[in-house]
């Protein structure tokens, strides 16, 4: 199976955990987005739910498909949410924010009860860190900010790269108006500490490690369908 099937499978197996009449967090990403075009079909067949979605780009597909939208304001408690990863390690955390969405794909997971990530079978890991940690940062003091997270990662044994995503030639900006750093240390034995020392920042709006959020992962592999649980 190609890579965009195998989403497409992670895809379907989450859609069986979505309720009729209910409002669920939608992620962001290529993932997500095959998640978006199958719960459409559903809603094309009368199926009910309403979506918070993650980024503008996934409220745009969203709208495009026909999937009604609400806001955290107007629904701020949300059971669940189905989001996309760039990196799964074997306890859920994760490395999110290839895409830029991390700050509301953070904050919509954090008001779930449960998070479902969807992924194909490259994205799990042993150890977090292959791919480089998306970093959300003010425009303000980004120089500072910056050497900041150096040091921060420097004191946890972490060296690598802190580069700032560009696109078109120009930084890239965030729906939050931010940018964003991608910091490429390699293998975080850590994660927790290295989150802890980034939210100690000031410039660090958010940053891509997600943990104790996640409560199911579902991957999809040439070998079918494997599913990793947390008691969260
Ligand atoms: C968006 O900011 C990201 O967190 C995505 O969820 C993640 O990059 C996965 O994207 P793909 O499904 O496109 O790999």
């Amino acid at each position: 199976m190609d890579a965009r099937q195998l989403k497409i499978e992670a895809a379907r197996a989450a859609l069986a955990h979505v309720e009729d009449g209910t409002t669920i967090g939608i992620g962001t990403g290529s993932t997500a987005e095959e998640f978006v075009r199958l719960l459409s079909a559903r809603v094309a067949d009368g199926f009910v739910v309403k979506g918070v979605a993650t980024s503008e780009r996934t409220a745009a597909l969203c709208r495009e498909l026909g999937i009604a939208l609400t806001t955290l304001d107007e629904t701020p408690h949300l059971a669940l949410t189905v989001d996309g990863a760039d990196e799964v390690a074997p306890d859920l955390a994760l490395i999110k924010g290839g895409g830029g969405a991390l700050l509301r794909e953070k904050i919509v997971a954090a008001a779930s009860d449960r998070m479902i990530v969807i992924a194909d079978g490259s994205k799990l890991v042993d150890v977090l860190g292959r791919f480089p940690l998306p970093v959300e940062v003010n425009r303000f003091g980004l120089g500072a900010t910056r050497r900041a997270i150096d040091e921060a990662a420097n004191r946890l044994g972490l060296t690598g790269p802190v580069a700032l995503r560009m696109t078109a030639g120009e930084p890239f900006v965030t729906d939050g108006g931010h940018l964003i750093l991608d910091a490429s240390f390699g293998r975080i034995p850590d994660p927790r500490a290295l989150s802890d020392a980034m939210h100690t920042i000031p410039g660090v709006v958010e940053h891509g490690l997600f943990i104790d959020l996640a409560s199911l992962a579902i991957i999809a592999a040439d070998d079918g369908i494997k599913t990793l649980e947390s008691t969260r």
